[in-house]
Order: C-alpha cells, then sequence, then structure tokens
C-alpha cells in the first residue's frame, strides 16, 4: 500500500499509478485506546491498497498510536494533525474528504461504534447501484442504535433526525438515518469545496449541499464505544441547530434574523427604564425616552457583538461600541422627521408610521454594521453566531 497514490484527471499522462478504489476517513480526537483495534480490524476487511487517511485534533498521543500501529501492521496510513480544530469533527471530515484520492471515500468514526468489516459491503452497495452516496444507516431492517449510550441520546437522535427531515425533506426523502457518521461517498459527486460544515452533522451538510444523484441505505448495528469517551456535549446540540439554520436560511438572512430578534428584545430594557425614570425619579419623558435609548443601545451592543458578529470582530471593542452608539442615536434623530413626513405628508397612523421608520431604520443600521462595522476578513470562518 503506498501512503499517497496519484489521481489521474481526465486526458492526463498515465502515471502508471492509479487511484485506490478506497480511501477511508477517520476523524481523531483523543482515541489512542482505539487505535490498535481500529487500525487491525480495518486493515483485515479493506483490499490492500486502501488509502487510510486520518485526520487528527488530539491534545494526546494518539498520533503515535497511529504511527506504532501502522508500523506494527506494516500498513501505510497518512495521518494530518490540524494546528487548529477548525469546523470540529466536521471540518476534520472535509480535510480528510479533499485529501482523499480514492474513487470511494468511506467515513467513519475511531470509536469501533462503526464496524470496520462494513467497508467494503458500503462501497460494493454504491458500485451495484451505481450510486453517488451510500449511507449505513441505523434504522433500516437490519439495523440497529443499540451503542446509544442511554435514553437521554436516543430521544436527542430521534427528535434531531426528526427536525432535519422536516426542515429538508425533499433531499432527505428516502434517507432513514441522514444524521449518520458512517457513509461513503463516490469522489466524482463530491465538491468537498462547498462544503461549510459545523460540527457533527457533516453527512446532512453533504446531502443539503451537494444533493447526491443516488442514495442507498446499508443498515448497520451502531455498537458501543470500544474505549475513551464521546466528544459530543450540549454544546454541539447547540451548534447542530446553528447548522439547520444556517442550512436553511444561508448566512446573511440568519445573521439578519439573529439581529432581528436583538432588536426586538432591546425593546424591553428600552421601556422598563423609561418607565422606572419616568415613574419613580419622575424625569421627563422625552429626556427619559433619550436615555432609555442608550440602556437600549447598550443591551443590543453586547448582544450583537458576543452574539451575531462575533467572528467579525476586528475593530477595539471602544470602536465597535462607539460606532454602534453613534448609529443607535442618528436612528432616534432620523426617524422624527422620517415619521413627521410619513404622518404629516403621507397620512399614515402613528403607529404604522413608526413601524415603518423602525423597519427603515433596522435595514439601514443593520447595512451600516455588516459593511462598514464589522468588516469581513478574507479568512472563512467557520460559523456565524461564535465557536471556532
Ligand atoms: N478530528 C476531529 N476533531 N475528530 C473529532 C472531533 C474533532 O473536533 N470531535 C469528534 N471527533 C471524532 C472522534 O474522535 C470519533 O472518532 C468521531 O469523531 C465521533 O466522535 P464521538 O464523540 O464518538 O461521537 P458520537 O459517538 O457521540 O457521535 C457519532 O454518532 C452520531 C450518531 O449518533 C458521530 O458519528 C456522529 O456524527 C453521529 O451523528
Ligand atoms: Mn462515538
Amino acid at each position: 500500500m503506498t501512503a499517497v497514490a496519484q489521481r489521474e484527471g481526465v486526458g492526463a499522462p498515465t502515471t502508471g499509478v492509479h487511484p485506490p478504489h478506497i480511501s477511508v476517513v477517520v476523524p481523531t480526537y483523543n482515541e489512542r485506546d482505539n487505535i490498535d483495534e481500529l487500525l487491525a480490524r480495518l486493515v483485515a476487511a479493506v483490499p490492500a491498497e486502501t488509502e487510510l487517511i486520518f485526520v487528527d485534533d488530539s491534545s494526546d498521543d494518539t498520533v503515535e498510536a497511529i504511527h506504532a500501529a501502522a508500523e506494527r501492521l506494516d500498513v501505510a496510513v497518512t495521518v494530518h494533525h490540524r494546528p487548529e480544530a477548525v469546523g470540529g469533527l466536521g471540518g476534520a471530515v472535509v480535510e480528510g474528504l479533499r485529501r482523499a484520492q480514492g474513487t470511494w471515500v468511506v467515513v467513519m468514526d475511531a470509536d469501533l461504534q462503526h464496524p470496520p468489516d462494513l467497508v467494503p459491503q458500503l462501497v460494493a452497495a454504491g458500485d451495484d447501484a451505481d450510486a453517488d452516496l451510500v449511507v449505513a444507516s441505523r434504522y433500516v431492517d437490519g439495523g440497529n442504535r443499540d451503542g446509544l449510550a442511554n435514553a437521554y441520546r436516543r430521544v436527542v437522535s430521534q427528535g434531531s433526525t426528526l427536525l432535519a427531515k422536516s426542515m429538508f425533506g425533499r433531499t432527505l426523502a428516502g434517507v432513514t438515518d441522514p444524521m449518520s457518521g458512517f457513509f461513503a461517498v463516490r469522489a466524482t459527486s463530491l465538491d468537498a469545496a462547498t462544503l461549510r460544515p459545523l460540527g457533527y452533522k457533516i453527512l446532512l451538510e453533504l446531502m443539503v449541499r451537494t444533493k447526491p444523484r443516488r442514495i442507498v441505505e446499508v443498515p448497520f448495528a451502531f455498537g458501543s464505544r470500544f474505549a475513551g469517551e464521546s466528544k459530543s456535549s450540549l454544546k454541539e446540540g447547540l451548534r447542530f441547530l446553528r447548522h439547520l439554520a444556517i442550512l436553511r436560511l444561508g448566512k446573511s438572512q440568519l445573521r439578519m434574523l439573529g439581529y432581528a430578534a436583538v432588536g426586538v428584545s432591546g425593546v424591553l430594557p428600552n421601556l422598563v427604564t423609561l418607565q422606572v425614570l419616568t415613574a419613580v425619579f419622575g424625569v421627563h419623558y422625552l429626556t427619559a425616552a433619550v436615555i432609555a435609548n442608550q440602556v437600549a443601545i447598550g443591551w443590543n451592543f453586547v448582544l450583537t457583538d458576543k452574539l451575531i458578529f462575533r467572528s467579525r470582530r476586528q475593530r477595539s471593542l471602544l470602536a465597535r461600541l462607539g460606532q454602534f452608539a453613534v448609529l443607535g442615536n442618528v436612528d432616534l434623530v432620523a426617524r422624527i422627521p422620517l415619521l413627521a413626513l410619513l404622518v404629516g405628508e403621507l397620512g399614515l397612523g402613528y403607529l404604522s408610521g413608526t413601524a415603518v421608520t423602525l423597519l427603515v431604520m433596522f435595514a439601514i443600521r443593520f447595512f451600516v454594521l455588516d459593511r462598514l462595522v464589522y468588516v469581513r476578513t478574507s479568512k472563512p470562518s467557520p460559523s456565524v453566531w461564535e465557536t471556532p
């Protein structure tokens, strides 16, 4: 087995080195005690020329364990240790997809919850059906999910499957297990550059973004972890919801929606301040309105800066806050004449007039923040709402 095989492009001169039929991509994050067993079983199951790629984000000695096991078994493996775990599990898988040379790329976990002996079967099923994607499913006849640690994990898994299927009905029709982390994809159907994974659900990302032509499923028994601990967490769950929203809405729409939600939430501190200043401290209502507006600006700034534009905070905190405050107050000043125009000249009611001014100013403020305050870098960020 060679560590690096050359892919022959269409019309490229024949080099004599053929791409392997199968590449196996294994993402690893602190899986040292699973490596021996995994590699031994993989090597026993797959054809000798199969390419084995590990994409590692570990802080333990997983990489050393892989090299030692590969030497003992006398197989070539490629280990890519990433300096930064960009995109988490999904990012690691995309990195592996990019590097793979095989006609088929099989993605599987390192903890033996995905049976290695099934790898050739997945590829054979894809070849037989002339499919682009083969999903190893826990939910078709003959499969099971006994390895899901507890009832909580089962409910979460079922719930997320249902949610994804209800949001992407057409794309996921006929796929029982879009949350599976075990699948084989035909390299020619794949454009890894279009994938922007966020966390665990890389298969979902792949199906929604690349719309594989033909998908088949193969049942499998989702086993228990051989050693070590699961890396999924509540944070991973929240990331999944964000991932779904981005897949459905697109990044900029989601950002605008989030910004609108923050704006709506700012009405509360605004009104509370107004009420307290007038009723408790006897401040004149116009003065109180101006102060309340500052409180709302502070509230909106913290949420916008932390949640909506977190990945684009390039300017200093003071500069961002200053520009935000200017925008918020220009808003206040500009809305008054606009309201006078709408009500006085165009005959709109106070309420509908106010609503229109709020919407117009919302759009203008968002545009200024998006284009001028939180400038984009050329480096793509993995997420819209926080998390590296
Ligand atoms: N490189 C890298 N970077 N690998 C990671 C990372 C990361 O940030 N996080 C997790 N992994 C690796 C683990 O080392 C393991 O090989 C694999 O990804 C799965 O991680 P687990 O922590 O064992 O995940 P799980 O068992 O909870 O979830 C699995 O089953 C789910 C279905 O219930 C995954 O396959 C999910 O994708 C799948 O949805
Ligand atoms: Mn696992």
